[in-house]
């Protein structure tokens, strides 16, 4: 798919521009565990996927810019020195963006043309929006020059999101997507922003993704007011970011937020130790203990975080049914998206196929099934 991804805007570079572009790709992420951590300097378990963006980049002589987003048949053409943020929720945010904030490290880049495609479905929870933003970034760097170094791309694509796209996201998505290494998910202390890998290969067992092709409007909002309530309450704590807070400290508060606030900073400290305890839990080659953990980062992400919805718990409860599944949860930012599931290799097939029975005749829509494969970070393709 990807070789099939790379080949498509190569030729639709080709035939509308008639030079020879740079190809980027970049990919999209899974989270083991560690859930809106990430903006409070916790732990996160990403890794990088096969699915991803292709783009096809190159200088341009014609006295403007253009982006062209192949798979939505989207164009757009722009001048450098008049950026600004187009409507909500449009994709040609996340390249003017990163040219924006380029910019604003007083880096100059000269006009280009882009054309990419992705195979990630978006609203999925897999970051296709960190993948685009980090293949538009590190084409730009590649082409122009710009001593920029993997650390300071990813800032840039983060910003971009802040600014122009205006999710206030942490760094989890956009790191995984430059960092990814073949085969392993990075143990990422988002305060440090500094990784450690660690090899998955869960010998009889696998990870599956099942997608409720749903997003429920709002969750940008949502999103922005659990960052902003996180933060509020580190602060009535004394502290820099919840990360610093144990449930101990925590009660201190208790009478001084509200419960649902409370119930929100409970959960944030008790998943950034789940995500600590997975770690050593795959140290340990003990898959029932991961499989228990993600099972418990979905219910506090259902019941204490609230950002579920119908689907994923539906999903997640025809996990528990099923014994071939040690754990099964919500990933990504949530409303919708998928879920990630531990499955027994030589059942996952079966436990998919009863899932999508199920979950279509609950919600009269299906569900769609990814197996996938740990692979690189963003890298120029030769
Ligand atoms: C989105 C954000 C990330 C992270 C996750 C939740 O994917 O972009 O920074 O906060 O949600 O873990």
């Amino acid at each position: 798919m990807k070789e099939q991804l790379i080949n498509d805007v190569k030729e639709n570079y080709l035939k509308n521009f008639g030079i020879e572009p740079l190809l980027v790709f970049s990919p999209g992420r899974i989270n083991i565990i560690g859930e809106h951590t990430d903006y409070n300097e916790g732990f996160v378990f990403p890794a990088a996927v096969d699915k991803g963006i292709a783009a096809a980049i190159q200088k341009s002589e014609s006295g403007y810019s253009s982006a062209h987003a192949l798979d939505m048949d989207g164009h757009i053409e722009f001048e450098l020195d008049k950026l600004k943020p187009q409507a909500e929720g449009s994709w040609e945010n996340y390249v003017l963006g990163v040219v924006a904030e380029i910019q604003n490290r007083n880096k100059v880049v000269g006009n280009f043309n882009i054309v990419f495609k992705g195979d990630i479905p978006s609203g999925a929870g897999m970051s296709s929006s960190a993948a685009l933003e980090n293949s538009v970034v590190f084409g730009l760097n590649e082409l122009f020059g710009l001593n920029l170094t993997k650390e300071e791309m990813i800032l840039i694509s983060q910003k971009a999101e802040h600014n122009y796209v205006g999710v206030k996201c942490g760094i989890m998505d956009q790191y995984a997507s430059m960092f990814g290494k073949k085969d392993h998910a990075l143990l990422l202390d988002c305060r440090t922003v500094q990784s450690k890998p660690y090899e998955i290969n869960f010998k009889d067992h696998q990870l599956m993704l099942i997608n409720t092709n749903v997003k429920h409007s709002l969750s940008d909002s949502a999103y922005n007011d659990r960052r902003s309530a996180c933060e509020s309450i580190a602060q009535l704590l004394g502290v820099k970011a919840l990360r610093d807070a144990t449930v101990i400290d925590l009660e201190t508060v208790k009478d001084k937020v509200t419960p649902e606030n409370y119930q929100k900073a409970l959960y944030v400290i008790q998943e950034n130790n789940r995500a600590i305890m997975a770690s050593k839990a795959l140290e340990d080659n003990d898959l029932e203990t991961l499989g228990s953990l993600i099972y418990g980062s979905h219910e506090g992400l259902s019941k204490q975080y609230k950002v579920s919805c119908d689907e994923l718990d539906f999903l997640v409860e025809q996990a528990k049914l099923n014994k071939s599944v040690l754990g099964a949860r919500m990933m990504g930012g949530g409303f919708g998206g998928c879920t990630i599931n531990l499955v027994e290799k030589t059942k996952a097939r079966a436990f998919a196929d009863v899932v999508s029975k199920a979950y279509e005749k609950e919600f009269d829509k299906a569900c769609s099934v990814y197996f996938i494969e740990l692979s690189e970070g963003t890298h120029i393709v030769k």
